[in-house]
């Protein structure tokens, strides 16, 4: 999110000092603008503010409604809450979170067109089927997992022990399970000894000087471990042993491993696979609430709970002169009944505003329709042995695969060394996440066995239980986020900021982090913001 141009242009202002500018910014647009700034400077990593704005005024007196008890919601009306507004929150399901969820025994989903779905899995173990991990940049979510004191443990984002697998690969390596860090130590070895030898063989001269030459075959020999002498690869200790030393005398038979052939990498493409350097919103190590994701909700819905009415299916949304009206169904009862409030901020999924009656302007009802919703699938695998644990020393991350369908493998973050464990047996996505979902249950689950079963020996026989989500079937979300073509953030996406008339918008889809609860927790504050301003306190 680093503007690099913003920086260069922000420091070169010729009369204004750093510090004052960021005063003024401050001033002006309150903290979230004040770390905005700091961003652009390079000073920060965040993902763009890490507080609520600072708001002073009242808003007693006040009711804003808002839809939707996921995080955006629920952020609202806590903000909106602390400033003395009445917030009344409209929330389909009988329970608050919206998309962040965690699958435990007794969940129970149930897909349009699909069976109905009670997890099975054992007391204590469970699935974030919806958000799993929370980059440390991520400081708006952070900020509520502090505040609420939300335990959180470290979630392994990748795992170089862990196995790398492509069906098909040509060559020596075809359907042979790879450790990763077997891959990252010779393809670095192999492009370090490549480079290593144009650059003695002046091959860069033009692009190097004598002593760049110099500095460069020492940063080579120490990245790709080539030896001193003659800067060639032989493998090393990174990429493990063929016998692992111990104790006693014998070192064991041929200690060193050998390294893959530099050929049947390039060939197998099992190189590209990772990247040495991550996204970054994708860490090493990342977060996760001790005991499931949910565990965010719940601190959101012990502050704002009694302010939410629950099994209300929004119908329509109405505006008048001084306010705006919500009517909506009860999901249990089916009676009909309407709220009114001054204001109203929808944090919707944008994929289901078109069952929602409205009276905006053609632009906006056309502007809703603006941004896809991804097909998203997950499936949670209970396993009664921690056999990736136990039998392969991997201890959490994923196992990467080019199966369609499948994608990486996650093994659990959480309870090391324990007996069961509940890994993530497929995350797919787009098309292919709509060909899986169509499959009944059990043969989503027959499906992520038969595709982990040729990595892992113990993998069928070990499952006890499967809880599978396809978030595009899903009542109240119909996808897993909101996709934008350049184009749409252009038009639709302004037009649905501004809001229109008493109706703000909020949530992941309303941001440029989308499929993050920092996206919901972020367009939320800046919309609280504007609720603030708007109601003139
Ligand atoms: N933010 C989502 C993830 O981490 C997409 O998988």
């Amino acid at each position: 999110m680093k503007n690099t141009s913003a920086a260069s242009h922000a420091s070169s202002g010729p009369t204004l000092s750093r510090r004052e500018f960021l005063y003024r910014a401050a001033a002006v647009g309150g903290t979230g603008l004040l770390l905005n700034t700091l961003n652009a400077w390079g000073a920060s990593v965040g993902s763009t503010e890490n507080g609520p704005p600072a708001l002073s005024g009242d808003g007693k007196g006040k009711t804003i409604i808002i839809l939707g008890a996921g995080l955006a919601g629920m952020t609202a009306a806590y903000e909106l809450g602390k400033l003395g507004y009445t917030c009344r929150i409209l929330e389909a399901r009988d329970f608050a979170g919206g998309r962040c969820q965690t699958a435990r025994k007794g969940f129970t989903l149930k897909e349009y067109g699909g069976e109905e779905q009670v997890c099975q899995f054992d007391e204590g173990q469970y699935i974030n089927h919806g958000p799993w991990r929370i980059p440390y940049n991520h400081q708006s979510t952070l900020h509520y997992t502090k505040l609420f004191q939300v335990p959180l443990e470290i979630m392994v984002n990748d795992n170089d022990v862990a196995w790398v697998y492509r069906e098909g690969a040509p060559g020596p390596l075809l359907n042979r399970r790879v450790r990763q860090l077997e891959i990252k130590a010779d393809m670095r070895g192999h492009v370090a000894e490549l480079l290593a030898k144009a650059v003695k063989d002046d091959k860069l001269d033009n692009e190097l000087t004598v002593e760049d030459k110099r500095l460069l075959l020492n940063y080579l020999a120490h990245e790709g471990h080539l030896s001193k002498n003659d800067l060639k690869y032989r493998g090393g200790e990174g990429r493990g042993f063929k016998v692992y030393p111990g104790a006693g005398t014998d070192p064991g038979p041929g200690m060193e491993s050998d390294p893959l052939g530099f050929k049947e990498l390039l060939g197998s493409e099992l190189g590209n696979v990772y990247s040495g350097v991550h996204e970054i919103w994708q860490q090493a190590t990342m977060f996760q609430p001790v005991g499931g994701m949910d565990s965010i909700a719940k601190a959101f819905e012990k502050r704002v709970g009694k302010d939410i009415r629950y099994g209300t299916i929004v119908q329509a949304i109405r505006q008048q002169e001084d306010g705006v009206s919500i009517d909506y169904r009860d999901a249990v009862t089916g009676a009909t009944g309407s709220v009114h409030g001054d204001f109203c901020l929808c944090t919707l999924p944008l994929s289901v505003m078109g069952s929602i009656a409205n009276d905006f302007s053609p632009q906006f009802k056309e502007a809703l329709r603006a941004a896809p919703y991804l097909p998203v699938g997950k499936i949670g695998l209970q396993m009664k042995r921690r056999f990736w644990e136990e039998d392969d020393f991997i201890y959490g991350g994923h196992i990467r695969t080019n199966f369609q369908g499948i994608g990486d493998i996650t093994l659990p973050s959480t309870g090391w060394q324990s007996q069961k464990g509940v890994l993530l047996g497929y995350y797919n996505f787009a098309s292919q996440a709509t060909e899986i979902s169509a499959m009944s249950l059990q043969e989503r689950t027959d499906f992520a066995l038969a595709a982990g079963q040729k990595i892992f020996p113990s993998y069928r026989e070990s499952c006890e239980a499967a809880f599978s989500v396809a978030w595009h079937r899903v009542p109240y979300n119909l996808g897993g986020w909101a996709t934008w073509t350049p184009e749409a953030r252009k038009t639709a996406y302004p037009l649905l900021w501004q809001g229109e008339g008493r109706v703000l918008l909020a949530g992941e889809h309303m941001s440029y982090l989308g499929g993050w609860q920092a996206g919901a927790i972020e367009s939320a504050w800046q919309q609280v913001a504007k609720i603030h301003q708007r109601m003139g306190a």
